[in-house]
Parts: structure tokens; C-alpha cells; sequence
């Protein structure tokens, strides 16, 4: 019996991409999915720290696997970004882990569950540069049409309130020839659309040097070469930072037909006091004249966002530009924080300007509603309009209905249907609207692609609609060698 893995994500998309590696890597030294994380030999927990809960909640998670791990042997595993943070911290405060590594060693995993079989220690192992670029490992996707594909990894910038850059390290621009290239290999394994990932792409390429010269951003040069994949059907990205946004990169969005109408444009506040304060260099007035050139070029854009509450030192004042801002910009959809301090960034030393907890509440709440409602107006401005849909799962509280993405990212579920599968196109007519989610008509139109056909043929199978099974390969060879003694602590 081979033995089976889980693996429990937290965080942003790349982490969602790591995950999708170490499910790679797993496979190829013989673990096949299990069913669940209670019956898995070995659980992966993917972490994040962008947030102060993040730590609560990965001890909280790890005192569950505990008890696992008494009643089955269960191997447990710690990576990513509050490992990074962390690392032996981890090991010392949940001594059972077997396995804790960091953001930029990923591609030691098989080595450290070799290490951790004889050792009686956590064996941990954290490094402060990336040893190879996340893509250069094998991939383990979670369904057949979409693919994460990571263009760069790492942050050049410093906003105040973020701990990314010191967990990811300097920003590392991968090739447009390579990219373009891991692009057509997922295409011709059934992959329809991918994200593209970088913390800032509108920075991407400029570590590069293309025919002498360096430090320009390559970002809507890749568009445009992506749009020129055949039956790659849609390209999304995230995230872009308004500073570096150039309007090429819009107009390379509007000429280039894959690329889907959705701009994932953090915000953060829309006080340019506090934007100067976050080190943010854009200000308000930038902020919304990209908005309104992005409405103007693509009119049926999609924009959504990020946005802090009780950053140290928001007043009133600078709350209400920030509602001002949202209230015209309108966003289909925008996701709230509220300011959590982070070792090491400088606003968590501004601990006399932090502000009450209550005024934060207050503050997050009156936001909350007006992006709610920002969500339920754009949804309901879609009523009677017809939409392609990249059908993406069966509903997860109605079996007779499926879910799938409008090019904006709009969810919608629509009646299930036998001429179509997760991974087709279809094209539907939306009927009713409501703040996370539309109902469209029954399909109008059918484009069924390759994952679909794939996806309905392992569903007749009695598989499921995600993939969940790799021809068998070899285990690593027992003598694998570990490339460097793990740290042990105390
Ligand atoms: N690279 C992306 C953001 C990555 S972090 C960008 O620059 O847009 C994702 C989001 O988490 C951020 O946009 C921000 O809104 C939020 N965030 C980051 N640090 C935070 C903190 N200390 N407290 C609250 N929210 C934070
Ligand atoms: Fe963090 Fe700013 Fe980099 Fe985004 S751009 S990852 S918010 S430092
Ligand atoms: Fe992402 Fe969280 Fe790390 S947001 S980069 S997983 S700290």
C-alpha cells in the first residue's frame, strides 16, 4: 500500500502554488492523496503569517494533528512562511512535528522525510535564499484546467506593515522564454487557464537583461506573448502594485484576448498620509486615475482589492478618504484587514499610534458594508447579460448545480448538465443575483475543451472531478543523500 498525503494550505496563491509542488514532489517518492487529513500518513501544513492569527491558528492546528498522530503515526510536516518565521520556535513549541522547513527549500522535502525516519528530533531546516525557483519542481495541480504558474517570487518593496519581503526575500524574475514555455507544456496537459503569481508583477522582468538591458518591466511583453498560446483560453494574474502600473500593461490587458477583464489592485487606504506612512508611494489621486482608465479601456473590468483598517495612527479623517475612494471606485469586490503589527516591520513599532481595537471594529464594519454593497450592485447590474463561464466544480451544497468563473472571477452556479464537465466553457444567461455569488439559466452554449473531457471521463470512472491520482511512479531511491545535516534544536 503506498503511502497517502494531505495537505492543508493557508495564505495567499503562492502558497496555493507551493502546496501544488510539495503535492508533486510527494508523489514522486511514491505518496498517493488520501482521502482526508484523519487518514492520511503524512499531513503537510502550508503556513502563513501575514496576519498576527495565523500563528493561532497553526498551533491550534497542530494541537488537533497531535492527537492524530497518537492514534495513527501520522507523520506531520510545517512549511512555508510562518516556518520560515518561526522555525525552530516551531519545533520547540510542538515537539511532535516531524518536519519544519522555510519558504526557499521547498525542494528539500523528500531529503527531510528521509532525515526525519531516523531521527527522534524535529528535523528542521530553513535557508535564507531560494535554492530553485518553485516551478523547476514537479507539479501535483489541483484540477485539470487551472494552473498556477509563478513568474516571480519575492518583494523589492517595504511596505511598513508587511512581513512578506523578509519571509520570501528579494524579488527573482523568471524568463519570459521560460515561463512562455512551462505555459505550452501545461496547455498540452489539459491546462485552460493559469494565474500568473509574483507579489508585484508590474515589477516583473526587471532583474532581467534583454539585449543589453536591464531594469525594465517585462510584464505586458509576457501578456502578449502568453496571448499567442494556442487553446490556452484564459490568463489571470496577481497581484499588480499601482505604483509600478504602467498603462502598457492595460493596454497589453485589452489587446490580448485570453487575458481575462479582472485587475486585482491593492489599495490599502486611501488616505495619502497613511499611504506615505505604509510606504506605499502612490497616492489617492494615481490610485483612481488607473481606475478610471481601466474602466474606460475595458468597461466590463472587474476590479477588486485590499484594503487595511487601523493602520497606527488612522483618524477619522484619513477613514473617510479611504470610504471616499472605495465609494467611487466601486470594486466588485474587496478584501478587509484589520491592521495586524508583524515582527520586524517598522508600524509595528509605531505601538503608540495603534489604534483602539473598538474604533478598528467600528471602522472594518462601515467598510465591510459598503464593499457588500459595492458586490451586490455589480452582481445585480449582470442580471440578463449572457457570460462564459470556466466551469470549475460541483457545488458544494447542491450536487444538481455547478460553479464556474465569468473572465472578471464573478462565481456563479448554474444548473448541472451531462453535456458538460469541470474544465469546459459554457455560456449562460445570468438570472439572479447576490453579494458572493450569481445564478445563471440553464447552459446556453457548450465549448467543452480537453480538461473537460478528461474531467467527465474520470467522473465515469467513479474518481471525482479533481485530480487525485498520478500514474505510479518509482520511490526515491534509498540512497538518496541529504545535501546538508538538518538543524536540530535545542
Ligand atoms: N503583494 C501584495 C500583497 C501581499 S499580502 C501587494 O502588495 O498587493 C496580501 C494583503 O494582506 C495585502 O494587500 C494587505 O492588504 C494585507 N496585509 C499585509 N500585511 C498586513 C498586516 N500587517 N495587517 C493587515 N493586513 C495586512
Ligand atoms: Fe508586502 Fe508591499 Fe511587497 Fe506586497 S508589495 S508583498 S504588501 S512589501
Ligand atoms: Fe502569502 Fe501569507 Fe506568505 S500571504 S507570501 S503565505 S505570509
Amino acid at each position: 500500500m503506498p503511502r497517502t498525503y494531505a495537505i492543508r494550505t493557508f495564505g495567499c496563491q503562492m502558497n496555493e502554488h507551493d502546496s501544488s509542488r510539495a503535492a508533486g514532489l510527494l508523489e514522486t517518492i511514491g505518496y498517493r492523496p488520501a482521502d482526508s487529513v484523519e487518514t492520511a500518513d503524512l499531513v503537510l501544513v502550508n503556513t502563513c503569517a501575514v496576519r498576527e492569527n495565523a500563528d493561532n491558528k497553526l498551533y491550534g492546528t497542530l494541537g488537533h494533528l497531535r492527537t492524530l498522530k497518537a492514534e495513527r503515526g501520522t507523520t506531520l510536516v510545517v512549511g512555508g512562511c510562518l516556518a520560515q518565521k518561526d522555525g525552530a520556535t516551531v519545533a520547540e513549541k510542538a515537539p511532535w512535528v516531524d518536519v519544519v522547513f522555510g519558504t526557499h527549500n521547498l525542494g528539500s522535502l523528500p531529503d527531510l522525510l528521509l532525515a526525519a525516519d531516523s531521527a527522534t528530533l524535529p528535523v528542521v531546516e530553513l535557508v535564507e535564499q531560494l535554492e530553485s525557483f518553485p516551478s523547476a519542481l514537479p507539479a501535483k495541480r489541483d484540477v485539470r484546467h487551472h494552473a498556477w504558474v509563478s513568474i516571480s517570487v519575492g518583494c523589492n518593496n517595504s511596505c511598513s506593515f508587511c512581513i512578506v519581503p523578509s519571509l520570501r526575500g528579494p524579488e527573482v524574475s523568471r524568463r519570459v522564454g521560460d515561463i512562455v514555455g512551462e505555459v505550452q507544456a501545461l496547455v498540452a496537459d489539459d491546462v485552460v487557464e493559469v494565474t500568473l503569481l509574483g507579489q508585484n508583477v508590474n515589477s516583473y522582468g526587471r532583474d532581467l537583461e534583454v539585449d543589453g538591458r536591464a531594469g525594465r518591466s517585462l510584464f505586458a511583453d509576457l501578456l502578449r506573448a502568453l496571448g499567442s498560446v494556442p487553446d490556452l483560453e484564459r490568463v489571470r494574474f496577481t497581484s499588480p502594485h499601482p505604483r509600478d502600473f504602467t498603462l502598457d500593461v492595460l493596454d497589453a490587458m485589452a489587446e490580448t484576448t485570453n487575458v481575462c477583464e479582472h485587475l486585482h489592485l491593492p489599495l490599502q487606504s486611501g488616505s495619502d498620509r497613511l499611504l506615505k506612512a505604509m510606504r506605499r508611494s502612490y497616492r489617492a489621486e494615481r490610485y483612481m486615475d488607473l481606475v478610471r482608465r481601466t474602466r474606460e479601456l475595458m468597461p466590463e473590468a472587474t476590479l477588486t482589492t485590499d484594503i487595511i483598517v487601523g493602520f497606527p495612527g488612522e483618524t477619522d479623517e484619513d477613514f473617510a478618504a479611504t470610504m471616499a475612494v472605495v465609494e467611487e471606485a466601486r470594486f466588485e469586490q474587496a478584501y478587509t484587514f484589520k491592521y495586524s503589527p508583524r515582527p520586524g516591520t517598522d508600524a509595528a513599532m509605531m505601538v503608540d499610534d495603534f489604534v483602539d481595537d473598538a474604533i478598528v471594529t467600528t471602522r472594518y464594519h462601515a467598510l465591510e458594508a459598503l464593499t457588500r454593497r459595492h458586490s451586490l450592485e455589480s452582481h445585480q447590474r449582470l442580471i440578463g447579460s449572457t457570460q462564459e463561464l470556466l466551469v470549475q466544480s460541483p457545488s458544494k451544497t447542491d450536487p444538481t448545480r455547478l460553479s464556474g468563473y465569468t473572465r472578471g472571477h464573478h462565481l456563479v452556479h448554474l444548473p448541472a448538465d451531462d453535456r458538460f464537465a469541470p474544465g469546459d466553457l459554457v455560456t449562460t444567461e445570468i438570472r439572479e443575483a447576490s453579494t458572493n455569488y450569481m445564478i445563471g439559466s440553464p447552459a446556453i452554449d457548450v465549448r467543452r475543451t480537453r480538461a473537460g473531457r478528461a474531467t467527465e471521463a474520470a467522473l465515469a470512472r467513479g474518481e471525482g472531478w479533481q485530480i487525485r491520482h498520478l500514474p505510479p511512479t518509482d520511490p526515491a531511491p534509498e540512497s538518496a543523500t541529504r545535501r546538508r545535516l538538518p538543524v536540530l534544536p535545542g
